[in-house]
């Protein structure tokens, strides 16, 4: 009954927590591509090759569904993927629904026109490849009028996260949402739209002044998986037991997913 969870590194551990804390029953089957991290800098066709790699590892397995707990993977990837390349009885879903459906106030599966939403100003801090693909104008296009999205391509906070250093991640943080105030001084909510980044929440929050109300992604996705699982129970797969995979060097990803989650995770070689 395992359900995999994708991402480029160690950023969808913050996805990892909170569906496992939602769903204690489900052994959860994580794979974080540490080799290749970096996504936010490469081409939607290498971001492609990548992706879809990692996610058939996740069906070796055991798991017929995969969340891409990696935002980049999701603007650049996913759509492709649903169209030309997943088989009938696998299911891979994003992470950018979620957070749109709370953002516009809707519940999962309202497919009715776009509307008028409360929030007028939305700041999007998210990797190069995802701000430029406008998947997330794109997918929010079709739920809400009105909406002046503002993105931030977030250059090297992945990168500094991956490499542990908190001290450049925070200034790099700083600096990104001063470059987006002068773009727009006032915005009413802003996205964390990379998964690497609810582990600065702090930081960009105080950036952005208590006003501004910051979405993180994890606790959204975790609702809706719980929702999808309840509606799909077939979509649970064979694999039976949690287990954490990595391209990268085992012992490496190891000691730093287990100070991002402050207790024992210990990653095995994919
Ligand atoms: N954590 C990922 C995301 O949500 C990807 C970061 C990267 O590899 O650049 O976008």
């Amino acid at each position: 009954m395992a359900v995999g969870i994708f991402d480029s590194g160690l950023g969808g551990l913050t996805v990892l927590d909170a569906v496992s804390k939602r769903l204690p029953d489900v052994p959860f089957v994580y794979f974080g591509d540490n080799a290749h991290t970096p996504y936010g800098v490469r081409d939607a066709d290498d971001i492609f090759e990548l992706t879809t790699a990692g996610v058939e590892r996740l069906w070796n397995a055991g798991c017929d569904l995969v969340i891409l707990a990696c935002n980049t993977a999701s603007a650049a990837a996913l759509r492709r993927m649903q169209e030309k390349w997943l088989p009938e009885d696998k299911r891979v879903l994003g992470v950018f629904v979620p957070l749109i459906e709370a953002l516009t106030e809707r519940k999962w599966g309202d497919n009715s026109p776009p509307r008028e939403v409360a929030v007028k100003h939305v700041a999007l801090f998210a990797t190069p490849a995802t701000v430029s693909s406008r998947a997330f104008q794109r997918e929010l296009a079709f739920r809400a009028i009105g909406v002046d999205v503002e993105a931030q391509p977030c250059g090297g906070v992945v990168d500094a996260i991956e490499e542990g250093d908190e001290i450049l991640a925070e200034a790099l943080v700083r600096s990104h949402v001063e470059a987006l105030q002068r773009r727009m001084p006032s915005p009413e909510a802003a996205i964390l739209g990379c998964t690497h980044y609810p582990l600065m929440e702090q930081v960009f929050q105080a950036a952005l002044g208590p006003e501004v109300r910051v979405f993180c992604q994890a606790s959204l996705v975790a609702e809706s998986l719980a929702d999808y699982l309840d509606r799909h129970p077939e979509m649970r797969g064979s694999g039976a037991e949690a287990q954490f995979l990595t391209t990268g060097n085992a012992q490496t990803v190891s000691n730093k997913a287990t100070q991002f989650l402050r207790r024992p995770i210990r990653f095995l070689a994919a």
